[in-house]
């Protein structure tokens, strides 16, 4: 099975559930402007959520991707306290492409920061134990 991980993140929150998704899965990490293989069988994708949305950047990733390159996709966003992975799923309808399961991660005010990075997001035990769950179930549906 060909799996890829991409991730835009301004501050690092994001960053840092893609990097624990790597290292359970044990493929890198790359941001969304890295370009994809040509098959791909399951994307996890992830994104900050930024004024109750998306990036931009990252509706023009939702948006080129397609069935014939990948197949299926599991869809992590981190936010202060609201739910974005809806609104990424909203931009693969009607592609056909498998939306696995999705994790919405909520930070609250830790790492938050209007202006510039302040590092990656230290992941706790128990943040660690969700994205964990997550992953499992989502290779769980792959096979
Ligand atoms: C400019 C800005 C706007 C934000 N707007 C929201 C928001 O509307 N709702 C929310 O729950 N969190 C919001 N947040 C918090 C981010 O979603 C949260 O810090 C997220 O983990 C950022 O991901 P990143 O560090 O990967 O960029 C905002 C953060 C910033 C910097």
């Amino acid at each position: 099975m060909k799996a890829e991980i991409r991730y835009q993140s301004r501050g690092g929150n994001t960053l840092a559930v893609a990097q624990e998704i790597s290292k359970i899965l044990n493929i890198p990490q790359a941001p969304i402007e890295e370009k994809l293989p040509d098959m791909v069988d399951l994307l996890f994708i992830g994104g900050g959520v930024y004024m109750f949305d998306i990036d931009k950047n990252m509706k023009k990733f939702l948006d080129s991707l397609s069935y014939e390159k990948v197949k299926a996709v599991a869809i992590f966003t981190t936010s202060g306290h609201i739910n974005g992975t809806g609104k990424m799923a909203d931009y693969l309808k009607d592609k056909g492409i498998d939306v696995l399961d999705s994790l919405s991660f909520k930070a609250g005010v830790r790492n938050y920061h209007l202006f510039g990075g302040q590092g990656t997001l230290k992941l706790t035990q128990d943040d660690k134990g969700i994205i964990q769950v997550f992953v499992d179930k989502v290779v769980g549906k792959v096979g």
